[in-house]
């Protein structure tokens, strides 16, 4: 059933409409994702109750980025949670991400990693102010930052639908996978519709499964549904 590898974002709610969203999220849709909005404003309790009263499994999605000692020690901070992915960016660099994973490895085995790479907010213009990096040469760019993530033992990767067959190649270069996790989705009816919203190039969640995401993280798309039931069908048909 591929809506049991839909992560739905829970963004721009308050508490009680999350609480009322969740109360109506079946068991066939097993997975949520608690963005940086949510767990500055109502901290751990939040993603204790989350999972204590709807059993959902979650991906905390922090985005951490510092010198390795200061994610190492912010990562071992989350060790009781009940998560099951963290993301870290992989531009922190080799020795943020081998520090990552060591203290993975020893207080939160049952957490996998998930690198993000450049943030889709940035064009090929910001991209080359930032970093220099030429128009022609940010598919190379991506692929550093990919080949980081499966060189430090990084669990997987958040990667744009568009994104996916360049992982794939850095996968078949490396002879290793990396989990897959993709935003960037809409139901063929709002593309076609143009209800895209901020986002600007998406894939229906049929496509992007059949591009090798293992999971598909979905927001307005599901929160903000005539009909979450219907949606859901739609998704395992
Ligand atoms: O509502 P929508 O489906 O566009 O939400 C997508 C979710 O995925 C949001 O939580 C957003 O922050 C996240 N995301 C994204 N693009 C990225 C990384 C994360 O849309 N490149």
């Amino acid at each position: 059933m591929n809506s049991q590898k839909v992560m739905v974002a829970l963004d721009n709610m308050d508490r009680e409409t999350m609480h009322g969203f969740l109360s109506t999220l079946p068991k066939e849709c097993p997975w949520v994702k608690i963005g940086l909005e949510q767990y500055l404003s109502h901290g751990q309790d939040l993603v204790k109750e989350i999972q204590e009263r709807y059993q959902k499994e979650i991906f905390l999605d922090l985005k951490l980025h510092d010198i390795p000692n200061t994610v190492a020690k912010a990562l071992k901070g989350l060790k009781n949670l009940p998560i099951r992915f963290v993301t870290v960016h992989l531009s922190g660099g080799e020795a943020m991400l081998k520090a990552v994973q060591d203290i993975r490895n020893e207080h939160l085995p049952q957490v996998d990693i998930l690198g993000v790479s450049f943030l889709t907010s940035l064009d090929h213009r910001d991209l080359n102010h930032l970093f220099g990096i030429e128009k022609d040469s940010i598919e190379d760019a991506f692929k550093r930052l990919f080949n980081l993530a499966l060189t430090t033992e990084t669990q997987g990767i958040v990667c744009s639908p568009f994104e996916l067959s360049t992982v794939k190649a850095c996968e078949k270069e490396a002879g290793r996978k990396l989990t897959k996790v993709t935003p960037g989705i809409r139901f063929q009816d709002e593309i076609t519709g143009g209800k895209i919203g901020d986002q600007k190039r998406v894939l229906n969640p049929h496509e992007a499964f059949g591009e090798g995401a293992d999971y598909l993280v979905m927001g307005r798309s599901l929160t903000q549904a005539n009909d979450l039931q219907a949606r859901i069908r739609e998704l395992n048909s």
